[in-house]
């Protein structure tokens, strides 16, 4: 005959009761309980995070060394070609994921996504040969990674994070700057048309190989007037009173930015159940540059940080002498082609739930499900 045992039944239920009692206690969570989705990083110096620390490049393709990251948001610089943050740093915050890890930093945890980004990569793997991880590298990378998820996950939750993640992407400037205008051999071989095609054309297929390998869920950030970086003012200050912005840079992004878009949308019509959010920049930014003080800075042209006129030299925290700004918060331009966390941020907030984002937003591909059972561990909220 069997005899409950009560004392143990008891015991059972008063833990249950204390940790319900317990639970109760605490705050409810904001959100209800959402998958916890990982990010995967592919780019230039935009998004780059300190994989170029670990590769043999030139000077300026790194950001190790002050006054790189000097606005004290990390311990000293860490790689970012920035005062402090950049997007994804935000768009990882938002999404409540731990800061994304370089690929090329030993040791790394994979779960949360791996950032493959490369100071001073192009979409062709012409574009500075031999000084940046390509895209064609960046890809091989997140194949290793994938890799090495089947081995610790095994196969199947291994497949279900990569379906689930959302893939960024932040790259191209370096193909039109130094990789066409800057390249005789390459503007004798290609039209600006036929260049801006084969671009596109790598780009479509690095997001065909994600979408086969699982990948479904794609943001982007579209590339800026790159004519108005205060490097290539510099570069037109000789042919424009007043150095105004290199057309001939300009317009290849906006071409880049509008076949992207045109991609995009058939992408979408082909492939199931791809998602993207992609959102104007040019624009956005173009507006910024224009009218600064409409929206909290005063200088749009100059870089905080750089030598020469607009501070346009790259020489931020290369030479023994270079000039370095106050206020960086003040500032569109951290050096002559990057950022500062201040405008980083408000892209990152524009293209997380902002009203130019489109057709998903950045936080709707983290935090919707599309209507799909989400299996993966790890979920929000969840105590
Ligand atoms: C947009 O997202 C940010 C970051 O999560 C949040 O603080 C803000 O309240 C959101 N805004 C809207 C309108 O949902
Ligand atoms: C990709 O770029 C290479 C040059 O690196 C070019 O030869 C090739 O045609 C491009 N592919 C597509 C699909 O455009
Ligand atoms: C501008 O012209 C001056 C004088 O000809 C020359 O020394 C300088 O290097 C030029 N600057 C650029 C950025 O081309």
């Amino acid at each position: 005959m069997l005899i409950p045992n009560y004392s143990l039944l008891i015991a059972i239920q008063t833990l249950f009761f204390l940790s319900v009692g317990a639970r109760l206690l605490e705050s409810p969570p904001e959100k209800p309980p959402v998958a916890r989705r990982a990010l995967f990083i592919f780019g230039d110096s935009t998004v780059d995070i300190g994989n170029n620390n670990y590769i043999e490049t030139v000077p300026g393709n790194r950001a190790d060394y002050p006054p790189y990251g000097r606005n004290g948001f990390f311990d000293g610089p860490t790689g970012r070609f920035s005062d402090g943050r950049v997007i994804v740093d935000f768009f990882a915050e938002y999404a409540r994921l731990p800061t994304i890890p370089p690929f090329m930093q030993p040791c790394i945890q994979l779960h949360d996504g791996v950032n493959f980004a490369s100071g001073g990569a192009g979409v062709l793997p012409e574009t500075n040969e031999g000084k940046a991880i390509d895209l064609h590298k960046q890809l091989n990378n997140f194949k290793a990674v994938q890799r090495a998820l089947s081995k610790e996950l095994g196969n199947a939750k291994a497949k279900d994070l990569i379906q689930n993640s959302v893939c960024f992407f932040s790259i191209g400037s370096n193909d039109y700057m130094g990789g066409y205008l800057g390249s005789p051999v390459m503007r004798n071989a290609f039209s600006p048309e036929e260049f801006v095609a084969m671009v596109l054309g790598n780009l479509t297929q690095a997001i065909q190989t994600i979408y086969e390998m699982g990948g479904k869920r794609f943001g982007f950030l579209s590339l800026p007037p790159l004519g108005c970086l205060p490097g290539t003012r510099l570069a037109n200050s000789n042919n424009t009173v007043g150095g105004g912005c290199l057309e001939k840079a300009s317009m290849l992004a906006m071409a880049h930015n509008n076949a992207l878009s045109t991609t995009l949308t058939s992408l979408a019509h082909i492939l199931s159940d791809f998602k993207y959010a992609n959102s104007n920049f040019y624009e956005w930014l173009q507006d910024r540059i224009r009218s600064p003080s409409e929206y909290g800075f005063d200088e749009s042209l100059s870089a905080c940080c750089g030598t020469g006129p607009y501070r346009g030299l790259f020489t931020c925290g290369k030479a023994k002498h270079y000039e370095l700004c106050e206020t960086s918060d003040a500032y569109v331009w951290w050096d002559s082609y990057h950022f500062t966390e201040r405008i980083d941020e408000q892209f990152a907030r524009e293209l997380w739930n902002g009203s130019s984002v489109g057709p998903f937003s950045m936080e709707e591909l983290f935090f919707s499900d599309g209507g799909k059972e989400i299996t993966m561990d790890g979920i929000i909220g969840d105590a």
